[in-house]
């Protein structure tokens, strides 16, 4: 029997309104982007809908890469979990924070505490601290790392740093000997066109890649469907984005969408099909794009 690994991303909770003096610094222009823009594109019924429905296709196990909120206020970190809980339980939905999780020094950390069990490792020796992690299910093993970091304003760079690309060199590097199809979670794509929203060591991580590999890297941040290639020891590692899963479709923003990936041994290979559900330009849920990977 396939696995099923869900994939949503960059839900961006619906915002608490702030208190006067947390909106000092970078905040000031998170909170005016808000009430302008994203409370009207960012919907919290296209997000319940989205997780109907992938709730009724039973995933063995959901992948949320980051961006769970938006400005990472104190008041947003406690409903964000409640959200993760509706998933499902910690062991059955593995998350990787984004930029909007960590997106003031202040509360940098709050993520982690909130959220913890939703991305600790298996206590298996390797890939235990909280980042990178590695966890176990079935024939897949998920490897999650962290690119949140706060930036200044108007930037939403993300940043690995070399204490976790380290940690990562040596667990892929033990997982390279194991059996498991290897799922890579990050939130920031790995190569942006846009340099405020880059990975600024996107480089050091794809020579990780080219020297160990992986099966599959799945990520958000970009809010657009996406597929990209990457060169691994044996052959090409594809990397999927997928749009914000509380989208409502603007300019070049395509409406929520999310991932199913049914995963099974075929011989000496792996069989990997991606199947995109989402909303098209209807207001049903439905398959957007079938692929084998
Ligand atoms: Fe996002
Ligand atoms: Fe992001």
């Amino acid at each position: 029997m396939a696995f099923t690994l869900a994939h949503l991303s960059d839900p961006h909770l619906p915002l608490p309104v702030p208190r006067w003096r947390e909106l000092a610094g970078k905040r000031a222009l998170g909170y005016l982007n808000w009430t302008r823009n994203r409370h009207r594109t960012q919907r919290r019924e296209v997000l319940d809908a989205l997780v109907a429905d992938m709730q009724a296709h039973r995933p063995d196990h959901v992948a949320v890469t980051g961006d769970l909120i938006n400005m990472a206020l104190p008041a947003e970190f406690v409903p964000a979990r409640e959200w993760l809980e509706t998933l499902g339980a910690s062991s059955k939905v593995s998350v990787v924070p984004g930029n909007h999780d960590a997106y003031v020094r202040a509360t940098r950390n709050h993520g982690t505490e909130n959220w913890r069990d939703y991305h600790s490792g298996d206590s298996t020796g390797i890939g235990d601290a909280a980042f990178p992690f590695v966890r176990r299910r079935g024939p897949v093993t998920l490897i999650g790392v962290s690119s949140a970091v706060p930036t200044p304003p108007l930037m939403a760079t993300g940043w690995l740093g070399q204490a976790q690309r380290d940690a990562l060199d040596h667990v892929l590097a033990q997982l390279s000997t194991e059996p498991g199809f290897r799922v890579l979670l990050i939130h920031h794509p790995l190569r942006s066109a846009a340099r405020h929203k880059r990975l600024t060591d996107a480089d050091a991580l794809l020579t990780l890649l080219r020297r160990h590999g992986v099966e599959l890297v799945l990520h958000g941040h970009d809010h657009v469907h996406s597929t990209m290639w990457f060169d691994g020891p044996r052959g090409k590692i594809p990397a999927i984005g997928v749009p914000s899963a509380s989208a409502v479709a603007h300019g070049h923003i395509p409406a929520a969408a999310y991932n199913l990936f049914s995963i099974e041994r075929d011989g000496e290979q792996w069989r990997c099909e991606q199947t995109v559900r989402g909303f098209g330009e209807g207001e049903e849920i439905r398959e957007l794009r079938r692929a084998t990977l």
